[in-house]
């Protein structure tokens, strides 16, 4: 059956409309003036540019004593923007209604040119943005476009012109004030970090910015019809301090956006589509080198908003580049490992931003080069973009009394809030979404490079690289694993479940695995068997306990894990001989499993829910680095597991989603409640369900909610860490544990969100103030627990059984197999 030729060509035309629609920006508040004109005049033939010259009432000139004036000889090559000007003899403004609050765009055009009455070029005078000066004794003798980005709360915008002296005038050609994406400028979970210094700063989007340089690093000039914003990238071969250290890199595919990464508003594509990395076939250079540029600042000492942008075109895979970043040679971000930054995808971009003081160099340098962790056989570094941006605004005394030269470091947490562009891209994306129909969040995740800053995984040893020829390179001998358990000796055994038994046993290279042995007769599911197998092989994550392999000879189906030495988290809270762990570890090991859990929320290419979080299921290897077990096997379609048991619980008692029963349905969002539970027993230290206590307490989260919500949950903290956590960041840990247990998963954030402000909870730890967590809680915002983002359908509507065995449920064979690995 074929299509009739013009439907498909009618779809492929409205497909494309789609697509024209996507690439571009429709800012709410959007003027654009042709000053001194009495027509329309569009500008790169996109965007027209309207007459100010109009009728009086219509006009934005706020008085009438300017003069419109027009260029006598025009140049054949010059835009006919840039043919009149208007003039401000004695001062004078333009007045716009600001209809949405927030970071705008504001650009002037000023190209000067000889009129019988005005030569512009000796024309000097200032430029006030209500009533903020951003221009002082400013005269030009060739086109200039100045840029402020800044935030308006007013209802009115004023731009004003003042000559400088009382002889002088002031002009423009052009003037455009357009809304900014939310989020261009980050605020809300904007952390500013100094370097040996705890301070917080979390209001750079109430600074006024000016852009003083704008670079597509390796590629060519971009202009206004190539970004959504109409601004313009120049390239970077003028500022590159050693041409010979770099090579251009590009790609011809599109780059891979994440919510939570960088966007085409914030860069285009072409930024990220080319790059400039090492070049190490260059004999002259030693094996390790930086790739540096210098870009000419202010002379004084003045703060600049430097934002970088990268997307890793250079790899072939993941965690193959680790790189540093330094800004004036102060080491502004190490080891940067942009596969971790962007959730395990390969060519996804992102932007970090800093801030950095100029000196009296005048000169801003920025270089990239090869970090320790690299391969030998892999150093490099890349950049693909660059943008610095004058702070204008008097930033608080404090800030700027820090020493000198120093880098702050301000890292933009990317969390979403795009508000009106998600739902327009979401409206989109739904309507043309084609082969992956995972829901993510339109505002979800909380990447946050901070974490780098904290050093606390070191876990990259126990990283693998998964060829792509999927799971048949993962097939273990049964001789292997017989050897390897001593023919599945029964001392061997640290586990019994549903599926059959589990033995810590070692590979012929000596790794230590769990092996989880299939009952004989359990086989009828192995067709399930290997499909899951096929994609748990293909979940990677350093927060994720991996499968090794498996084994499906001699009637036999094995699955074999890598064997985390320190067992289940459980057993570091309560109820074993284990010393207690620290409330910072504690954080840490949270940290760890909302990451692991956010990648298969939305990291995988299908999202996965876990459906069975509790602190049995969060195993911690040698060095405590957390990681999320037991999941995957039951993500849809029949259940290995559950061949074998008839109930087909999965979920335990005391960690389950109460609207699951409501519903009978089971979301991330049920994950998210889970892991709440989770984190109030990591903070109490006892477990989900304690039926031997008084009724009121027997539920973990009813009761800790309760003492919350009488904001007495001190009393209930663990006695082993109740000395050390301080109360800003126990105030903030509560919080998200209480919305991650909402009723109604609507409410409750999604794990990116948890994971952002678990972050926060670890910063607020090691740098708050020891009391009265008020104070910080004056100007920190939290990040967006309370925002809702769709919560991913589910597609499996099992029954729970009554969810009453907390011990012994179907897929809990690894649970156990660590309880008893931690004795
Ligand atoms: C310019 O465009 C505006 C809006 O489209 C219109 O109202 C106005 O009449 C036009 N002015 C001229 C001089 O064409
Ligand atoms: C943010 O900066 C603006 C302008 O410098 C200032 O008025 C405001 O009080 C600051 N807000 C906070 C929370 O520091
Ligand atoms: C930018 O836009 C111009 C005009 O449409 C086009 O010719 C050029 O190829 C574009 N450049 C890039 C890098 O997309
Ligand atoms: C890169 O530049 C930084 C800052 O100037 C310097 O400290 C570092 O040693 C350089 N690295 C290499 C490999 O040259």
């Amino acid at each position: 059956m074929a299509f009739p030729k013009n439907l498909i060509q009618t779809l492929l035309f409205f497909f494309s409309l789609l697509h024209l629609s996507l690439a571009s920006f429709t800012p709410t508040d959007n003027y654009l003036i042709n000053s001194g004109s009495n027509t329309n005049t569009s500008f790169f033939t996109i965007r027209s540019f309207l007459s100010d010259s109009s009728k009086p009432g219509s006009s934005f000139l706020s008085t009438d004593r300017s003069i419109s004036i027009s260029d006598p000889n025009p140049s054949p090559d010059s835009p006919a923007l840039y043919n009149t000007a208007r003039v401000f003899p004695i001062g004078g403004s333009y007045k716009f209604q600001v209809t949405t609050k927030g970071t705008h765009f504001i650009r002037l055009h000023f190209a000067p040119f000889k009129a019988s009455s005005f030569n512009l070029r000796s024309a000097k005078f200032r430029v006030l943005i209500n009533g903020f000066s951003v221009m002082n004794s400013f005269s030009t003798s060739s086109v200039v476009v100045k840029e402020f980005i800044l935030k308006i709360d007013d209802p009115v915008l004023e731009i004003s012109f003042l000559p400088s002296k009382a002889s002088g005038f002031g002009f423009v050609n052009a003037v455009e004030v357009f809304s900014a994406p939310n989020d261009y400028i980050m605020d809300q979970g904007t952390k500013l970090v100094i370097p040996n210094s705890a301070q917080i700063f979390s209001n750079l989007s109430s600074q006024v910015l000016e852009t003083v340089h704008r670079i597509n690093v390796g590629g060519s000039k971009l202009t206004p019809f190539n970004d959504t914003l109409w601004r313009t990238w120049v390239v970077d071969d003028n500022y590159l301090l050693l041409r010979a250290a770099a090579r251009r890199a590009w790609t011809t595919h599109s780059p891979n956006y994440q919510n939570g990464g960088a966007t085409r508003e914030i860069a285009p594509d072409n930024v990220y589509m080319t790059a400039q990395e090492m070049d190490r076939d260059n004999q002259e250079l030693q094996a390790r080198f930086n790739i540096s540029w210098g870009f000419q600042v202010d002379e004084k000492r003045v703060l600049h908003l430097v934002r970088l942008h990268f997307c890793d075109i250079v790899s072939s895979s993941l965690n193959q580049l680790y790189f540093n970043v330094f800004i004036n040679e102060y080491l502004a971000y190490k080891d940067v490992d942009l596969s971790t930054l962007t959730f395990h995808v390969l060519a996804s971009p992102l932007y970090i931003d800093f801030v950095a003081e100029s000196d009296r160099s005048g000169m801003l340098r920025i270089s990239v080069g090869p970090s320790d962790l690299s391969n030998p056989a892999r150093v490099n570094a890349l950049l693909n973009g660059v943008e610095i941006m004058r702070i204008l605004s008097p930033v608080s005394s404090e800030v700027v009394s820090g020493k000198r030269n120093v880098v702050w470091i301000v890292v933009g947490s990317v969390l979403g809030g795009f508000v009106f562009l998600s739902l327009f891209f979401l409206c989109v994306l739904c309507l043309c979404r084609r082969k992956n129909n995972k829901t993510r969040s339109s505002e979800s995740t909380g990447w946050t490079p901070l974490r780098r800053f904290r050093g606390s995984s070191n876990s990259r040893t126990t990283e693998r690289t998964v060829s792509s020829s999927g799971y048949h390179t993962l097939r273990i001998s049964f001789a292997e694993l017989q050897s390897g358990t001593n023919n599945f000796d029964k001392s061997l055994v640290i586990g019994v479940g549903g599926f059959g038994m589990v033995f810590k046993g070692s590979l012929k290279d000596n790794t230590k695995v769990a092996v989880k042995r299939g009952s004989p007769g359990s086989r009828q599911g192995l067709p399930e068997f290997l499909s899951e197998i096929t994609i748990l092989s293909k979940i990677r994550h350093r927060h994720l306990v991996s499968l090794v392999g498996y084994c499906e000879e001699q009637s036999e189906m094995i699955l074999v894990y890598e064997y985390m030495d320190k067992g289940p988290l459980k057993s570091h809270l309560y109820g074993s001989s284990n010393p207690p762990l620290s409330w910072k570890q504690r954080l840490e090991v949270c940290i760890g499993a909302a990451r692991g859990l956010h990648y298969l929320h939305t990291g995988s290419s299908q999202g996965i829910i876990h459906r069975d979080i509790k602190s049995t299921n969060i195993l911690l290897d040698n060095n405590y680095v957390a990681k999320v077990a037991d999941f995957g096997l039951s993500r849809s379609g029949p259940c290995i597991d559950e061949t074998h048991v008839s109930t087909g619980v999965k979920g335990s008692f005391g960690y389950l989603d109460p609207e699951y029963f409501r519903r009978q349905q089971l979301t991330d969002k049920s994950d998210v409640y889970s892991f709440g539970v989770v984190l109030f027993e990591v903070l109490c230290a006892r477990p989900a369900v304690d039926p031997l206590l008084v009724r009121e307490q027997v539920n973990l989260a009813e009761w800790a909610i309760e003492w919350q919500r009488k904001g007495m949950l001190d009393q209930i903290v663990d006695p082993n860490i109740a000395d050390e956590i301080k109360p800003c960041s126990l105030k903030k840990f509560a919080e998200t544990a209480e919305k991650c247990c909402a009723d109604y998963g609507v409410d409750r954030p999604t794990i990116g969100d948890v994971l952002w402000n678990l972050e926060h909870v670890l910063q607020l730890q090691e740098s708050g103030p020891l009391n009265n967590p008020e104070e910080v809680y004056g100007d920190v915002t939290d990040s967006g627990t309370a925002r809702q983002g769709p919560s991913s359908g589910s597609n499996t509507d099992r029954d729970y059984g009554d969810g009453t065995s907390g011990i012994i449920s179907s897929s809990q064979v690894f649970s156990q197999l660590m309880t008893n690995a931690g004795r």
